[in-house]
């Protein structure tokens, strides 16, 4: 839940290190700290707060000397966010520095011990407990820092993706990772360190993604030095060459990331799908379902767990794989699924949707259910993240990175890879007609243009988003298919505008939640035509007749809504299990401007991260 960046080389490490910093941010980013290293003297300096606060105060406190560097920005976990508690930390002599995402879980007890042999401390963290858990084992062991983390390690439990050095070995940063995330971009006399690979992209290609459990000697001038640290046995780098540009990581022109995220709806849907599906061969190719087949075909159920905006994905997956494919699904919330002793057998699939692929409740529901026997298959985004490496087999969405925190892209092209999967499954099962399957082979190949045109939408969701930003609370409702798109789009708005917001299916609210509706209610309702359209409009009667204000999505042309609706927004009609790739563009947008309005920070919203990697 933090990002952290290093840098090792012949260039100032300063501007790096910020630079990297500010493409983190997105990991958490209430407070920022850099420690730059001249080879003989540090210079540190923390702030509570974001990049840019750090780097108006860093320009003052912090000369820009310094080939070695390390940068942090933290969500916190233990320890407000303060200064104090803004890492890097020092250990108790000065001589060895730490940066660190993940948790350490046994920290109280190894502090309580560290005390009771005269260590002090100055803040809460975990992290400033485990550099004098290192310092004291490499003063008692007399060993280099290598070794001293490895040993320190193998007495902590947590997670953590770590960068170290000692002021005296100027040359080397040592790393670790055990459940976050660490690449170490590999340059021309030179290295990087980052939680992904965007801080160094325009420096260098060549990258090696550490696997849980390794640790590497990063030396200047020397190869990467791998191995386990369990056990010392020496692993060997396997060195990637990215794909990821500039370009794909920064704003082009938009005043928000999450804002060119919902306009590359198109093209990353197409990219989802470039390449396997195949309209008019009536094919769909995928290798991961391919060389699966008979574990899907022969599955008691599918089983997807997510969180978040992916859960949503998965929901709007149940109606997919059940209605064409007829395989039974259940959708489970990762958190509460590892938990609750789950009946699993290995005639079942699971399937983990993730767009970081680093969430850690989802990489722990992975790991039960592979333990139980089960097939597991990722959706993710991120390539050569945790769980696309953790699970059996998978199939990437390449919407290119989200950096928003909001998801919008990533939602889009999961539902597009988990629509291909089920077609492919439905047409081995022979439960659509060969006319069926094509029909919406061709239907989803054209809706990248459909999404277009629901984003021509935009000017008249501000308009109407004027009308709605002081709102406290808002109702989304919708059914069926819709269903899913409706909790999405609640979520959106709460968690980029703080305005308290639910999503039901449009049939439950006379159960509970008619009683909200006042004429200060505003209630979202998806009713495109197809999807219980008649259904929903009699819950927009009832809406109406208590004197709700109705914002409608429908299918363009419906003249129905429009005289009950106090906003009509339209998007292109599709077939049934396509309309959420459509029905959630006004409601993206929707929150986008209200949010805005509201002067809201849309791309870190307060309190969260883009990838949850504690539980
Ligand atoms: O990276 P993941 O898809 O696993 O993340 C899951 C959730 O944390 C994520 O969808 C979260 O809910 C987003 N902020 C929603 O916009």
């Amino acid at each position: 839940m933090c990002g952290i960046v290093g840098y090792i080389g012949h260039r100032e490490a300063y501007p790096i290190i910020i630079k990297g910093l500010q493409r983190l941010e997105y990991r958490g980013y209430d407070s920022a700290g850099i420690v730059l290293f001249d080879g003989e003297n540090t210079n540190l300096s923390k702030t509570k707060g974001k990049v840019e606060d750090l780097k108006r105060k860093s320009k003052v406190s912090i000369s820009t000397n310094g080939k070695l560097g390390l940068g942090h920005t933290r969500w916190a976990t233990h320890g407000v966010p303060n200064d104090v508690n803004s890492h890097p930390h020092y250990s108790n002599s000065g001589d060895l520095v730490i940066i660190h995402n993940g948790i350490i879980e046994n920290y109280e007890s190894v502090k309580k011990a560290l005390v009771n042999r005269g260590y002090e401390f100055h803040s809460d963290t975990d992290t400033e407990v485990l550099v004098n858990l290192i310092e004291e084992v490499k003063n008692k062991e007399g060993v280099m820092l290598g070794k001293a983390v490895q040993i320190a390690l193998n007495q902590v439990v947590g997670a953590y993706a770590i960068a170290v050095f000692d002021k005296n070995k100027p040359d080397e940063i040592v790393v670790a990772k055990l459940g976050s995330p660490l690449a170490i971009g590999i340059g021309d006399g030179e290295y990087f360190i980052a939680s992904d690979a965007s801080p160094f992209i325009e420096f260098t290609n060549n990258a090696v993604y550490l696997e849980d459990g390794e640790m590497a000697i990063i030396r200047l001038g020397k190869e990467i030095k791998l191995r386990k640290i369990k056990n010392d046995a020496i692993a060997y780098p396997n060195i990637l060459e990215l794909q990821l540009n500039l370009e794909e990581i920064e704003k082009g022109g938009y005043d928000h990331f999450m804002l060119k995220e919902i306009y590359e709806q198109p093209r990353a849907i197409k990219d989802t799908y470039r390449g396997r599906l195949l309209a008019d061969e009536g094919i769909v190719r995928m290798a991961g379902i391919d060389q699966n087949m008979e574990r899907f075909l022969n599955a008691n159920r599918i089983i997807i767990v997510a969180c978040g905006t992916s859960w949503h994905a998965g929901l709007v997956a149940e109606y997919i794989f059940e209605d064409l494919a007829r395989i039974p699904v259940e959708v489970e919330y990762a958190s509460e699924f590892r938990y609750r002793n789950p009946v699993i057998t290995e005639n079942d699939v699971l399937i983990a949707i993730s767009q970081s692929g680093e969430t850690a409740d989802t990489l722990a529901a992975i790991k039960m259910a592979k333990e139980k026997g089960a097939f597991v298959f990722g959706v993710c985004n991120v390539v050569g993240s945790s769980i696309a490496r953790e699970t059996h087999a998978g199939a990437y969405t390449h919407a290119g990175p989200e950096i928003g925190v909001a998801s919008t892209k990533a939602f889009t092209t999961q539902i597009t890879v988990l629509t291909l999967i089920a077609l492919k499954l439905a047409k081995e099962k022979g439960s659509l007609s060969e006319a069926e399957f094509h029909g919406y082979l061709t239907e989803l190949e054209g809706i990248p243009a459909k999404v277009e045109k629901a984003l021509e939408s935009n000017a008249l969701i501000e308009t109407i988003a004027t009308e709605y930003k002081d709102s406290t609370n808002c109702l989304y409702l919708g059914r069926g298919y819709n269903f899913p798109v409706a909790l999405e789009g609640a979520l959106k708005l709460k968690e980029i505008s703080y305005i308290h917001a639910e999503g039901y299916p449009a049939a439950e609210m006379k159960h509970g939640p008619i009683a909200l509706i006042d004429e200060e209610m505003p209630v979202v309702v998806i009713a495109t035509r197809k999807g219980h359209y008649e259904k929903v409009v009699s819950n927009i009667q009832e809406i109406k007749s208590r004197s709700g204000r109705i914002i409608a999505v429908v299918t363009e042309g419906d003249e129905s809504v429009k005289e009950l609706a106090d906003h009509v927004v339209e998007v292109p009609e599709t077939s049934e299990p396509l309309t959420p790739l459509l029905t959630t563009i006004p409601l993206q947008l929707l929150s986008y401007h209200i949010a805005l309005m509201r002067g809201c920070n849309v791309d870190q919203p307060r309190n969260l991260a883009k990838s949850v990697t504690v539980e």
